[in-house]
């Protein structure tokens, strides 16, 4: 049988052997006692990389986003969120149900930007019958907005106004060296301007498990706490955090060849009657494309989707893997493990969707 390419997520990563015998031969000790040698390297090293003083490893880049509102909104507090971010669509709602925190979603624009109007005119003037506007997140690079990556400047000036507003900003940066590789800028630059970021190590990065946050050495004591709070405290984590280490020194070329890959999926695509892709603005390694209005389905597909109800559905197509992420709208990913061979198998399967 022929090998399963799997383009629902850069999540789906396996680690490769060398990462494997990294994590082997990791030192290890209790890091709840502050005591585990391999994380004090990774997130000494994290930090290093984003440019702040300090960095926690969370389980998850939910649980890195949620540690980061969490220490930045008080109960009662809102957060400026796009309407489209992971933190609003698909974290379960975490802020608001352990933290309290009531979320001002304003819409995100097709390059993942929230309008600065937008932005200004959100924030709460002091009213007793508001809540205080107590933060705002970007999400770089920007998951449902096809992976794009955020402009320094657009960054820099969001933040401005959050912090000459009292407010602190959080960047979701579960995909960030997309965001970095695709701009060719040095990742610290895209989160200069921030009071934290959350990335991820567990995606495009390929390592099993894990994301990091960094910020201030005052912030990450007090994300320390609220991470053992939500039972995020591992004690011989540093077995994950071999393999993160492994990820920062050997994986970002990887980064490159994904978003090669990517742009030839989109060029595939644009050629395939009956499909339609934003070719021009798809810059990194998650890329939408749609079935144009009465194209009609092959039957493979049809019968896989005739009574879906929700969405994001997961179609097989032969031996590719991948989501319709709304009614007739599929998203596919590249990432570490896919070839160039298996990009054009997938466009040979793309090119068979319709009727
Ligand atoms: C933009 C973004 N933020 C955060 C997350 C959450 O990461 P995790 O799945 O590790 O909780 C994801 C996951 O896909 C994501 O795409």
């Amino acid at each position: 049988m022929s090998k399963m390419i799997d383009l629902r997520s850069d999540t789906v990563t396996l680690p490769s052997d060398k990462m494997r015998e990294a994590i082997t031969g990791a030192k290890l000790g209790d890091d709840v006692f502050g005591e585990d040698p391999t994380i004090n390297e990774l997130e000494a090293k994290a930090a290093k990389i984003m440019g702040k003083e300090q960095g926690l490893l969370v389980p998850s880049g939910t649980m890195g986003n949620l540690v980061s509102i969490l220490v930045h909104c008080q109960r009662g507090t809102e957060i400026i969120l796009g309407d489209k971010s992971h933190t609003f669509m698909y974290e379960a709602g975490g802020i608001s149900a352990f933290g309290g925190i009531h979320s001002r979603q304003l819409k995100n624009q097709a390059d993942g930007t929230i309008n600065i109007e937008d932005i200004h005119f959100a924030i709460r003037t002091d009213n007793v019958h508001f809540p205080k506007t107590a933060a705002i997140t970007l999400e770089n690079t920007h998951n449902l907005c096809n992976g794009v990556p955020l402009l320094p400047e657009y960054i820099h000036e969001v933040a401005q106004i959050a912090h000459n507003n009292n407010m602190k900003l959080h960047i979701d940066g579960a995909r960030i060296f997309n965001a970095s590789v695709a701009q060719t800028l040095d990742v610290a630059k895209l989160v200069i301007d921030a009071d934290s970021v959350t990335f991820c190590l567990s995606k495009g990065l390929s390592a099993p498990v894990g994301s990091i946050v960094c910020g201030s050495g005052e912030f990450i004591y007090e994300a320390r706490r609220i991470r053992k709070a939500l039972g995020g405290g591992m004690r011989q984590a540093g077995i994950i955090a071999a393999a993160g280490i492994f990820s920062l020194d050997n994986m970002l070329d990887q980064i490159k060849e994904d978003h090669q890959n990517a742009k030839q999926l989109v060029e595939g695509i644009n050629q395939i009657e009956g499909l339609s892709i934003d070719h021009e603005n798809i810059k990194t390694n998650i890329l939408y494309f749609d079935i144009e209005k009465g194209k009609p389905r092959c039957d493979e597909l049809s019968q896989q989707t005739q009574n879906i109800d929700i969405y994001p559905f997961e179609i097989q197509l032969d031996n590719i893997r991948f989501f319709e992420s709304q009614p007739s709208r599929f998203r596919l990913v590249t990432h570490y493990g896919i070839t160039g061979d298996e990009i054009e198998k997938t466009l040979l399967v793309l090119g068979h969707m319709l009727k």
